[in-house]
């Protein structure tokens, strides 16, 4: 079974960048620098290995607090990425969406991403997100306040949330990787992650490849997801024999010492 038939939508907290640099004694924005070009190899894996979706974390809310000159590279290299990848992602038919709050972006490269986002809002390829001033909070806050604006409500479900998303034409997301070592979420898709696989690598983003990235995927579509239930008769009469056997020592008096 193909791989990519169960792991459909990828999402990447892309951390590390800044140690990546430091451990070589370069400014942290020089990891920045090396790490967006392992952003153009991922987006080239991923379309490759035939995924619907790839949501990549570029900039969060909590990043405005980052140093000027960070702030304003991570903007650059947004510019940079789309100037320079704008071909392929015509010639490949990468459907492109930029999730988040961009107002603070300068204004040639919000008028980038509009342009690219309308040229490639009907094309069937990877549908590639960049989250940039995205907070998963935020998110799920503004899909409220949609709903609220658009008129009476007095009881919401979650399909009119789920429609209210930055992006209705994903599904939620199979797998989030983390590089850099850490073990969190970071605000990032809290609602889209709900049942999604968890994979953390100690690879910090720059060095990440797209044969880890394959390795990856190979891997975790060999566990069985469940979605909080049970699939075969199998573990369920494995639970049966465990409940059973705990119910025993319950019952058993409590031994003297
Ligand atoms: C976390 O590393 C990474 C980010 C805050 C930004 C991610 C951005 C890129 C990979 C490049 C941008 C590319 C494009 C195309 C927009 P960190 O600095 O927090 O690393 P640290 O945990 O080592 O400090």
């Amino acid at each position: 079974m193909e791989p990519t038939s169960k792991i459909k939508h990828v999402a990447i907290i892309m951390d590390g960048n800044g140690r990546w640099a430091q451990g070589r004694c370069r400014p942290r924005v020089w990891g920045h620098v090396r790490g967006s070009s392992v952003v153009s190899e991922i987006v080239e894996e991923a379309d490759d290995l035939g995924l619907e979706a790839l949501t990549l974390y570029a900039f969060s809310t909590e990043n405005w607090s980052r140093p000027q000159l960070e702030v304003t590279t991570l903007f650059g290299l947004l510019k940079k990425f789309l100037l320079k990848e704008r071909q392929r992602i015509l010639k490949n038919k990468i459907c492109f969406k930029v999730i988040g709050d961009i107002s603070s972006l300068p204004l040639a490269t919000k008028n980038l991403i509009e342009k690219l986002e309308l040229e490639t809002k009907d094309f069937k390829g990877l549908k590639l997100s960049f989250a940039f001033g995205y907070g998963g909070r935020s998110e799920i806050v503004d899909a409220v306040n949609q709903i609220i604006s658009k008129g009476d409500v007095e009881h919401i479900t979650e399909d009119d949330l789920r429609m209210n998303l930055y992006r209705t034409d994903v599904n939620d997301v199979d797998l989030l990787i983390r590089t850099g070592g850490d073990q969190r979420v970071s605000n990032f898709l809290l609602w889209q992650i709900a049942y999604a696989e968890l994979f953390f690598t100690r690879t910090k983003w720059p060095e990440f490849t797209k044969e880890e990235f394959r390795g990856i995927i190979y891997q975790v579509a060999g566990r069985e997801r469940r979605f909080g239930n049970i699939d075969s008769v199998e573990s369920f009469e494995v639970s049966k024999v465990l409940a059973q056997e705990n119910l025993m020592k319950i019952n058993q008096p409590l031994q003297a010492h």
